[in-house]
Protein backbone atom coordinates (compact mmCIF):
# COMPACT_ATOMS: atom_id res chain seq x y z
CA UNK A 1 0.00 0.00 0.00
CA UNK A 2 2.46 2.36 0.76
CA UNK A 3 4.75 1.21 -2.25
CA UNK A 4 1.47 2.16 -4.05
CA UNK A 5 0.69 5.77 -2.72
CA UNK A 6 4.70 6.53 -3.69
CA UNK A 7 4.30 5.34 -7.61
CA UNK A 8 0.32 7.52 -7.56
CA UNK A 9 2.19 10.36 -5.97
CA UNK A 10 5.08 9.99 -8.60
CA UNK A 11 3.33 12.65 -11.36
CA UNK A 12 6.22 14.55 -12.81
CA UNK A 13 9.76 13.93 -13.19
CA UNK A 14 12.59 14.68 -14.81
CA UNK A 15 14.96 12.15 -16.63
CA UNK A 16 17.27 11.64 -13.43
CA UNK A 17 14.30 10.92 -11.36
CA UNK A 18 12.54 8.68 -13.33
CA UNK A 19 15.44 6.58 -14.00
CA UNK A 20 15.56 6.44 -10.16
CA UNK A 21 12.36 5.70 -10.35
CA UNK A 22 12.86 3.03 -12.82
CA UNK A 23 15.91 1.46 -10.78
CA UNK A 24 13.68 1.58 -7.38
CA UNK A 25 10.81 -0.47 -8.46
CA UNK A 26 11.75 -2.22 -11.64
CA UNK A 27 15.19 -2.98 -11.46
CA UNK A 28 16.73 -6.02 -10.91
CA UNK A 29 17.20 -5.41 -7.27
CA UNK A 30 13.77 -3.28 -7.15
CA UNK A 31 10.91 -3.40 -5.22
CA UNK A 32 8.93 -5.42 -7.55
CA UNK A 33 11.58 -8.30 -8.11
CA UNK A 34 12.19 -8.24 -4.18
CA UNK A 35 8.38 -9.09 -4.11
CA UNK A 36 8.54 -11.64 -6.39
CA UNK A 37 11.26 -13.23 -4.24
CA UNK A 38 9.40 -12.79 -1.37
CA UNK A 39 6.23 -14.85 -3.16
CA UNK A 40 8.01 -17.90 -3.52
CA UNK A 41 7.94 -17.89 0.09
CA UNK A 42 4.71 -17.82 1.15
CA UNK A 43 1.75 -20.55 1.73
CA UNK A 44 -0.21 -22.18 -1.07
CA UNK A 45 -3.27 -20.87 0.26
CA UNK A 46 -1.84 -17.47 0.38
CA UNK A 47 -0.19 -17.23 -2.77
CA UNK A 48 -3.73 -16.92 -5.34
CA UNK A 49 -4.41 -13.52 -3.14
CA UNK A 50 -0.92 -12.56 -3.28
CA UNK A 51 0.38 -12.92 -6.77
CA UNK A 52 -2.96 -10.97 -7.59
CA UNK A 53 -2.24 -8.17 -6.02
CA UNK A 54 1.49 -8.58 -6.73
CA UNK A 55 0.43 -8.68 -10.21
CA UNK A 56 -1.38 -5.29 -10.14
CA UNK A 57 1.25 -3.67 -8.15
CA UNK A 58 4.12 -4.44 -11.34
CA UNK A 59 1.16 -3.52 -13.59
CA UNK A 60 0.97 -0.16 -11.75
CA UNK A 61 4.66 0.48 -11.88
CA UNK A 62 5.10 -0.17 -15.63
CA UNK A 63 2.34 1.88 -16.49
CA UNK A 64 3.39 4.92 -14.40
CA UNK A 65 6.53 4.64 -15.79
CA UNK A 66 6.20 4.57 -19.37
CA UNK A 67 3.27 7.29 -19.34
CA UNK A 68 6.44 9.32 -17.46
CA UNK A 69 8.50 8.51 -19.95
CA UNK A 70 7.06 10.22 -22.64
CA UNK A 71 7.12 13.48 -20.98
CA UNK A 72 10.70 13.14 -19.70
CA UNK A 73 11.95 12.28 -23.61
CA UNK A 74 10.71 15.40 -25.13
CA UNK A 75 12.17 17.96 -21.90
CA UNK A 76 15.51 15.44 -21.81
CA UNK A 77 15.59 16.24 -25.40
CA UNK A 78 14.95 19.65 -25.48
CA UNK A 79 18.10 20.39 -23.13
CA UNK A 80 20.59 18.65 -25.32
CA UNK A 81 21.60 19.76 -28.50
CA UNK A 82 20.90 17.32 -31.08
CA UNK A 83 20.38 19.60 -34.38
CA UNK A 84 22.34 19.80 -36.91
CA UNK A 85 23.80 23.10 -36.68
CA UNK A 86 25.72 23.12 -40.21
CA UNK A 87 22.23 23.14 -41.29
CA UNK A 88 21.06 26.86 -43.23
CA UNK A 89 18.61 28.66 -41.02
CA UNK A 90 14.68 29.19 -41.56
CA UNK A 91 14.59 32.38 -43.37
CA UNK A 92 12.39 34.88 -42.35
CA UNK A 93 10.56 37.92 -44.21
CA UNK A 94 11.49 41.35 -43.47
CA UNK A 95 9.59 43.97 -44.35
CA UNK A 96 10.89 47.30 -46.59
CA UNK A 97 10.24 50.74 -46.06
CA UNK A 98 7.40 52.43 -47.42
CA UNK A 99 8.41 54.54 -50.85
CA UNK A 100 6.55 57.23 -49.22
CA UNK A 101 8.60 57.46 -45.93
CA UNK A 102 11.76 56.97 -48.23
CA UNK A 103 11.30 60.05 -50.27
CA UNK A 104 10.22 62.22 -47.52
CA UNK A 105 13.49 61.45 -45.65
CA UNK A 106 15.22 62.24 -48.65
CA UNK A 107 13.56 65.22 -49.05
CA UNK A 108 14.33 66.22 -45.13
CA UNK A 109 18.06 65.11 -45.51
CA UNK A 110 18.20 67.54 -48.68
CA UNK A 111 17.34 70.45 -46.96
CA UNK A 112 18.66 69.72 -43.88
CA UNK A 113 21.55 70.11 -45.19
CA UNK A 114 21.12 73.70 -46.29
CA UNK A 115 20.06 74.76 -42.69
CA UNK A 116 16.27 73.81 -42.62
CA UNK A 117 14.51 72.19 -39.04
CA UNK A 118 11.75 70.10 -39.52
CA UNK A 119 8.31 71.84 -37.95
CA UNK A 120 5.46 69.51 -37.55
CA UNK A 121 1.98 70.46 -36.76
CA UNK A 122 -2.01 69.32 -36.21
CA UNK A 123 -4.09 67.66 -38.85
CA UNK A 124 -7.20 68.55 -37.14
CA UNK A 125 -6.82 72.22 -38.17
CA UNK A 126 -9.26 75.15 -37.68
CA UNK A 127 -9.86 78.02 -40.05
CA UNK A 128 -7.68 80.65 -38.89
CA UNK A 129 -5.00 78.34 -39.40
CA UNK A 130 -5.53 76.82 -42.49
CA UNK A 131 -6.80 79.60 -44.22
CA UNK A 132 -7.34 83.14 -43.11
CA UNK A 133 -4.37 83.68 -41.86
CA UNK A 134 -2.79 83.05 -44.73
CA UNK A 135 -4.80 85.47 -46.77
CA UNK A 136 -7.58 83.41 -47.51
CA UNK A 137 -10.67 86.31 -47.90
CA UNK A 138 -13.68 84.92 -46.13
CA UNK A 139 -16.34 83.38 -48.22
CA UNK A 140 -13.86 84.25 -51.30
CA UNK A 141 -13.59 81.09 -54.01
CA UNK A 142 -9.84 80.38 -53.65
CA UNK A 143 -11.18 78.17 -50.48
CA UNK A 144 -12.76 75.91 -52.92
CA UNK A 145 -9.19 75.74 -54.64
CA UNK A 146 -8.68 72.83 -52.14
CA UNK A 147 -11.80 70.91 -51.77
CA UNK A 148 -12.16 70.83 -48.29
CA UNK A 149 -13.21 67.70 -45.20
CA UNK A 150 -14.67 70.16 -42.76
CA UNK A 151 -15.61 68.73 -39.21
CA UNK A 152 -17.59 71.58 -38.04
CA UNK A 153 -18.71 74.66 -40.48
CA UNK A 154 -20.22 78.07 -39.60
CA UNK A 155 -19.16 79.79 -42.74
CA UNK A 156 -16.99 81.55 -40.04
CA UNK A 157 -13.83 81.89 -37.79
CA UNK A 158 -14.71 78.96 -35.59
CA UNK A 159 -14.66 76.20 -38.74
CA UNK A 160 -12.69 73.35 -37.90
CA UNK A 161 -11.31 70.86 -40.71
CA UNK A 162 -8.88 68.34 -41.95
CA UNK A 163 -5.84 70.61 -43.15
CA UNK A 164 -5.74 70.70 -47.08
CA UNK A 165 -1.66 71.89 -46.58
CA UNK A 166 1.12 72.19 -44.02
CA UNK A 167 0.71 75.58 -44.74
CA UNK A 168 -1.11 75.80 -41.24
CA UNK A 169 2.36 74.61 -39.94
CA UNK A 170 4.01 78.08 -40.87
CA UNK A 171 1.52 79.80 -39.66
CA UNK A 172 1.76 78.14 -36.15
CA UNK A 173 5.55 78.66 -36.26
CA UNK A 174 5.57 82.19 -37.31
CA UNK A 175 3.17 82.97 -34.71
CA UNK A 176 5.01 81.39 -31.91
CA UNK A 177 8.79 82.17 -33.05
CA UNK A 178 10.91 85.12 -34.09
CA UNK A 179 12.50 85.22 -37.59
CA UNK A 180 14.44 83.85 -38.86
CA UNK A 181 12.54 80.88 -39.81
CA UNK A 182 14.29 78.31 -42.02
CA UNK A 183 12.17 74.83 -42.23
CA UNK A 184 10.20 72.44 -43.46
CA UNK A 185 6.83 71.04 -43.16
CA UNK A 186 6.17 67.40 -44.02
CA UNK A 187 3.00 65.74 -43.21
CA UNK A 188 -0.77 64.21 -44.22
CA UNK A 189 -3.22 66.93 -45.93
CA UNK A 190 -6.68 66.01 -46.66
CA UNK A 191 -8.60 67.03 -49.71
CA UNK A 192 -12.12 65.82 -50.66
CA UNK A 193 -11.68 64.19 -54.14
CA UNK A 194 -12.93 60.98 -55.44
CA UNK A 195 -10.28 58.46 -55.66
CA UNK A 196 -9.01 57.75 -58.91
CA UNK A 197 -5.27 56.95 -60.37
CA UNK A 198 -4.70 60.79 -60.14
CA UNK A 199 -6.62 62.01 -56.91
CA UNK A 200 -6.79 60.38 -53.36
CA UNK A 201 -8.48 62.14 -50.17
CA UNK A 202 -5.21 62.38 -48.60
CA UNK A 203 -1.54 62.87 -49.67
CA UNK A 204 1.36 63.83 -48.19
CA UNK A 205 3.67 67.11 -48.62
CA UNK A 206 6.65 69.14 -47.77
CA UNK A 207 6.15 72.56 -47.36
CA UNK A 208 8.46 75.15 -46.80
CA UNK A 209 9.19 78.48 -45.22
CA UNK A 210 12.68 80.83 -45.49
CA UNK A 211 12.05 84.23 -43.46
CA UNK A 212 14.37 86.58 -43.00
CA UNK A 213 16.11 90.15 -43.78
CA UNK A 214 16.58 90.62 -47.79
CA UNK A 215 15.33 86.90 -48.66
CA UNK A 216 14.91 87.34 -52.14
CA UNK A 217 12.96 85.19 -55.40
CA UNK A 218 16.63 84.60 -56.55
CA UNK A 219 17.01 82.86 -53.53
CA UNK A 220 14.11 80.65 -54.06
CA UNK A 221 14.86 80.04 -57.33
CA UNK A 222 18.44 78.82 -56.35
CA UNK A 223 17.48 76.59 -52.91
CA UNK A 224 14.60 74.94 -55.45
CA UNK A 225 17.34 74.38 -58.38
CA UNK A 226 19.74 72.87 -55.57
CA UNK A 227 16.79 70.67 -54.37
CA UNK A 228 15.87 69.26 -57.72
CA UNK A 229 19.79 68.97 -58.77
CA UNK A 230 20.05 66.22 -55.68
CA UNK A 231 17.10 64.63 -55.43
CA UNK A 232 16.63 63.66 -59.65
CA UNK A 233 20.42 64.56 -60.31
CA UNK A 234 22.65 66.90 -61.80
CA UNK A 235 21.46 68.79 -65.14
CA UNK A 236 18.11 68.41 -64.24
CA UNK A 237 16.50 71.90 -65.65
CA UNK A 238 13.85 74.36 -64.13
CA UNK A 239 11.00 76.29 -65.19
CA UNK A 240 8.95 78.60 -63.14
CA UNK A 241 5.62 79.66 -64.59
CA UNK A 242 3.36 82.62 -62.71
CA UNK A 243 0.77 81.18 -60.88
CA UNK A 244 -1.92 82.08 -58.13
CA UNK A 245 -1.92 81.10 -53.83
CA UNK A 246 -3.47 83.50 -51.85
CA UNK A 247 -0.40 83.70 -49.32
CA UNK A 248 2.27 83.81 -51.67
CA UNK A 249 3.05 87.28 -53.89
CA UNK A 250 4.53 86.64 -56.92
CA UNK A 251 3.73 82.85 -56.69
CA UNK A 252 5.28 80.38 -59.33
CA UNK A 253 4.49 76.62 -60.35
CA UNK A 254 7.88 75.09 -60.91
CA UNK A 255 8.46 72.48 -63.59
CA UNK A 256 11.18 70.17 -63.59
CA UNK A 257 12.54 68.51 -66.88
CA UNK A 258 10.97 64.82 -67.11
CA UNK A 259 12.70 62.49 -65.32
CA UNK A 260 11.65 59.99 -67.30
CA UNK A 261 12.72 61.00 -71.02
CA UNK A 262 14.56 63.65 -70.13
CA UNK A 263 12.90 66.03 -72.04
CA UNK A 264 12.44 63.78 -75.61
CA UNK A 265 9.08 63.54 -74.66
CA UNK A 266 6.88 60.69 -72.80
CA UNK A 267 3.56 59.73 -72.02
CA UNK A 268 4.41 60.66 -68.09
CA UNK A 269 4.88 64.27 -69.05
CA UNK A 270 1.90 63.99 -72.14
CA UNK A 271 5.31 64.29 -74.83
CA UNK A 272 6.08 67.91 -73.01
CA UNK A 273 9.22 67.29 -72.17
CA UNK A 274 8.39 68.91 -68.76
CA UNK A 275 6.54 67.92 -65.16
CA UNK A 276 5.27 69.95 -63.02
CA UNK A 277 6.33 69.22 -58.92
CA UNK A 278 5.62 72.21 -56.67
CA UNK A 279 3.81 75.29 -55.88
CA UNK A 280 6.04 78.36 -54.42
CA UNK A 281 6.20 82.38 -54.06
CA UNK A 282 6.77 85.30 -51.95
CA UNK A 283 5.41 85.24 -48.92
CA UNK A 284 2.15 87.92 -49.02
CA UNK A 285 3.07 90.55 -46.40
CA UNK A 286 -0.17 89.77 -45.15
CA UNK A 287 0.67 86.58 -43.98
CA UNK A 288 4.08 87.98 -42.57
CA UNK A 289 1.67 90.40 -40.21
CA UNK A 290 -1.18 88.04 -40.15
CA UNK A 291 1.36 85.94 -38.12
CA UNK A 292 2.76 88.85 -36.17
CA UNK A 293 5.87 89.81 -38.16
CA UNK A 294 7.01 93.49 -39.52
CA UNK A 295 7.00 92.87 -43.43
CA UNK A 296 8.66 95.74 -43.88
CA UNK A 297 11.66 94.34 -42.28
CA UNK A 298 11.19 90.83 -43.03
CA UNK A 299 10.49 88.95 -46.22
CA UNK A 300 10.37 85.63 -46.70
CA UNK A 301 10.02 82.50 -49.72
CA UNK A 302 7.22 79.74 -49.28
CA UNK A 303 7.04 76.45 -51.31
CA UNK A 304 5.03 73.26 -51.12
CA UNK A 305 5.47 69.86 -52.82
CA UNK A 306 3.18 66.53 -52.78
CA UNK A 307 5.38 63.80 -51.95
CA UNK A 308 3.21 61.39 -54.08
CA UNK A 309 4.02 63.14 -57.00
CA UNK A 310 7.49 63.55 -56.64
CA UNK A 311 7.62 59.55 -55.90
CA UNK A 312 5.95 58.71 -58.66
CA UNK A 313 8.63 61.02 -61.12
CA UNK A 314 11.44 58.63 -59.02
CA UNK A 315 10.11 55.41 -59.71
CA UNK A 316 7.58 56.09 -62.63
CA UNK A 317 4.62 55.01 -60.84
CA UNK A 318 1.18 55.79 -62.30
CA UNK A 319 -1.23 54.99 -60.06
CA UNK A 320 -1.73 56.36 -57.03
CA UNK A 321 -3.73 54.05 -54.74
CA UNK A 322 -0.70 51.87 -55.01
CA UNK A 323 0.87 53.84 -52.02
CA UNK A 324 -2.10 53.02 -49.40
CA UNK A 325 -3.68 49.39 -50.74
CA UNK A 326 -0.76 47.72 -49.14
CA UNK A 327 0.05 45.35 -51.45
CA UNK A 328 3.15 43.78 -50.47
CA UNK A 329 4.02 42.76 -54.45
CA UNK A 330 4.33 46.53 -54.54
CA UNK A 331 5.95 47.47 -51.44
CA UNK A 332 8.93 44.44 -51.77
CA UNK A 333 9.87 46.09 -55.03
CA UNK A 334 11.36 49.58 -52.21
CA UNK A 335 13.97 47.22 -50.14
CA UNK A 336 16.94 49.75 -49.02
CA UNK A 337 20.01 49.23 -46.56
CA UNK A 338 18.02 50.37 -43.66
N1 LIG B 1 -0.03 75.25 -49.93
C1 LIG B 1 0.04 75.04 -51.34
C2 LIG B 1 -0.77 73.82 -51.72
O1 LIG B 1 -1.10 73.05 -50.88
C3 LIG B 1 1.44 74.85 -51.83
C4 LIG B 1 2.25 76.09 -51.67
C5 LIG B 1 2.97 76.30 -50.51
C6 LIG B 1 2.32 77.05 -52.66
C7 LIG B 1 3.73 77.44 -50.35
C8 LIG B 1 3.07 78.18 -52.53
C9 LIG B 1 3.77 78.37 -51.37
O2 LIG B 1 -1.10 73.64 -52.84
Amino acid sequence: DKYTQEINNFVKATADELEAFRIKFLGTKGIVKDLFEQFKTVGAEEKRTFGKVLNQFKQLAEAKYNELKEGAGTAAESGKTEADLTLPGDGFALGSRHPLSLVRNEIIDIFKRLGFVVAEGPEIEDDWHNFSALNFPEEHPARDMQDTFFIKKNHGQDDIALRTHTSSVQVRMMENGKPPFRAIMPGRVYRNEAISARAHCFFHQVEGLYVDENVSFADLKQTLFHFVQELYGEGTKVRFRPSYFPFTEPSAEMDISCTICKGDGCNMCKYSGWVEILGCGMVDPNVLENCGINSKKYTGFAFGMGIERITNLKYVIRDLRLFSENDVRFLKQFKTEI
